[in-house]
């Protein structure tokens, strides 16, 4: 470089320097109201004495928060994926779909996807950009009467969070055993039963589970939650891709692949619907203040009805792609028996790793499948500590760390109950139900059904279904507009309502689901 060049150099940036310095001085004599205190604030923020971050929430004095945000579309899209595709994907929607009939059932989950699924997760995402908080605040913000909703939303993702970390702490066990290579005492008699009844090594596995979260979360949402969205959501995909390219081409495999796609009418029934519309529900982590959480940090250009289509695919897509994983290589290990595949739970921890000792290369399935697992199970716990911790942000603004440690903590003592419900308080029922059973009860049966009535009714009749339309219209065409409205006001709540009393009365062991 020539010397004039440099000597032009510096005095450009002598002179950027000077401005800059100049700004920040401003800005931290606008937030101290005087000038000294400017300075030495300055000082102590460029020396990290002050940590940034604590300046960006706002704590350091009343000026307005700078909230995170995903850096782009696909970012969003993939953490809010992330968010969706969990258990209920890789287990519950394959056992459902072969229950109710296999094709028929597919028949009508997709359609329900595309209506019903995608209207609540529009407006929960764009309840979220529109207040720029989370669930607990975002209801008040909307209207000052219906602050309720937003704390009773809250509830289920503090509910939910514990007890999914016990079932992702098995999901981590299982892991580390196929990994050592010792998948085939997973394929033992008792081996789950035996495991879940220990008192240390299932909290061990939870605590690592919550850890591992926890660390995420930490990182935050740019650096945390989206990069490691961005990398586990393709590696989900291809993993099971190629575990359903390996097991439909399994011998005999294929009349397992003829039942799950075929679609039966004789076996449509008003139960195919509400079972596969209370699936819809968990699977879209709809309901639970998530999509409300993820969409305060979606960037306002982002397109919101495209997006949402693409998470729905997304979520639509790899619950497909689960069928054809697991309904054919349960057809070929039980030699086409239908209820083997009913087991519930038994179903991925006590059929699977029976399945995988059986056929060849199953150690490696089995690997590969638990990781696949884990993976999802991640991304889910991830969302619900994100919501939680932005919940108590919100309300008590203080820093991101403290929080997390908080929620971290927590989440452990109160998850303690439910890993302890199996085996040393194996005696503590309630309503007839083990502990971990009556969380999941208490979030998924009755609060989620009332939250999601109570926030049709909210936007359908209070806050009218174009406040939302008015939020996506801004970062692009809403095809949907009409439909959306036709939806909020007049089909959702009456769905809901039969979800509601059916998942009770299923409870309730009146009738089955
Ligand atoms: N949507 C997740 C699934 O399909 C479940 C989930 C529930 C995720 C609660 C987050 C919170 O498994």
């Amino acid at each position: 470089m020539s010397i004039e060049k440099q000597i032009f150099h510096f005095l450009y940036l002598l002179i950027m320097k000077y401005f800059i310095f100049h700004f920040h001085i401003i800005y931290f004599r606008n937030i101290t109201r005087s000038l000294p205190a400017g300075i030495v604030l300055y000082f102590f923020i460029e020396y990290g004495i002050v940590p940034t971050e604590r300046m960006e929430k706002g704590e350091l004095d009343g000026m307005e928060k700078k909230r995170s945000s995903f850096t782009g579309k696909i970012g969003f899209v993939f953490a809010a994926a992330g968010s969706a595709v969990g258990l209920g994907n890789l287990w519950r929607f394959p056992y459902l779909a072969a229950k109710y009939g296999g094709g028929i059932f597919l028949l009508v989950y997709v359609f329900l996807a595309v209506t019903f699924g995608f209207t609540l997760m529009v407006t929960e995402i764009a309840i979220g950009r529109k207040t720029r908080l989370s669930a607990a605040g975002a209801y008040a913000a909307l209207h000052p009467k219906w602050g309720f909703l937003g704390k009773l939303t809250s509830l289920i993702p503090m509910i939910i969070l514990p007890y999914y970390c016990v079932i992702g702490g098995w999901v981590m066990k299982y892991s580390a055993t196929f990994l050592i290579g010792q998948g085939n005492n997973a394929a033992g008699d008792g081996f789950f039963t035996t495991f879940i009844a220990k008192p240390a090594e299932p909290v061990l596995w939870l605590s690592l589970f919550i850890a591992l979260t926890a660390v995420v979360v930490l990182l935050g949402v740019e650096k945390g939650i989206e990069k490691v969205s961005k990398i586990l959501m393709p590696v989900l995909v291809f993993l099971s891709i190629g575990i359903a390219v390996y097991t439909v081409t399994l011998p005999g495999a294929w009349e397992g692949v003829k039942y799950y796609i075929t679609p039966d009418f004789h076996k449509f029934s008003p139960m195919t619907v509400l079972a596969a519309l209370g699936q819809l529900f968990y699977s879209m982590s709809l309901a639970m203040g998530i999509m409300i959480t993820y969409g305060s940090y979606m960037p306002s250009d982002a397109n919101l009805e495209k997006s949402v289509r693409q998470i729905e695919w997304f979520d639509t897509g790899i619950a497909l792609v689960s069928g054809l994983m697991i309904v054919p290589a349960v057809f070929v290990f039980t030699g086409g028996d239908e209820s083997a595949l009913q087991a519930g739970a038994g179903l991925m921890f006590q059929m699977l790793p029976k399945i995988f000792d059986s056929i060849p290369l199953g150690n490696v399935v089995g690997v590969v499948f638990f990781l696949l697992v884990f993976f999802a199970a991640l991304t889910s716990a991830i969302s619900l500590m994100e919501t939680v911790v932005s919940i108590l942000q919100d309300r008590f603004h203080r820093s991101r760390r403290g929080i997390c440690l908080l929620v971290m903590a927590g989440c452990l003592l109160v998850a303690l109950p439910s890993s302890f419900g199996y085996g040393i308080w194996d005696s503590v029922t309630i309503l007839g139900l083990s502990i971990l059973d009556f969380f999941d009860f208490l979030s998924n049966s009755v609060i989620m059904p009332v939250v999601a009535l109570l926030t049709c009714i909210f936007v359908g009749y209070v806050i009218q279904p174009s406040s939302i339309a008015e939020e996506v219209k801004c970062s692009g065409r809403f095809r949907q507009e009409k439909s959306f409205a036709l939806i909020m006001k007049y089909i959702a709540p009456v769905c809901i309502l039969a979800i509601l009393i059916s998942s009770i009365l299923n409870s309730l062991g009146i009738i089955k689901i």
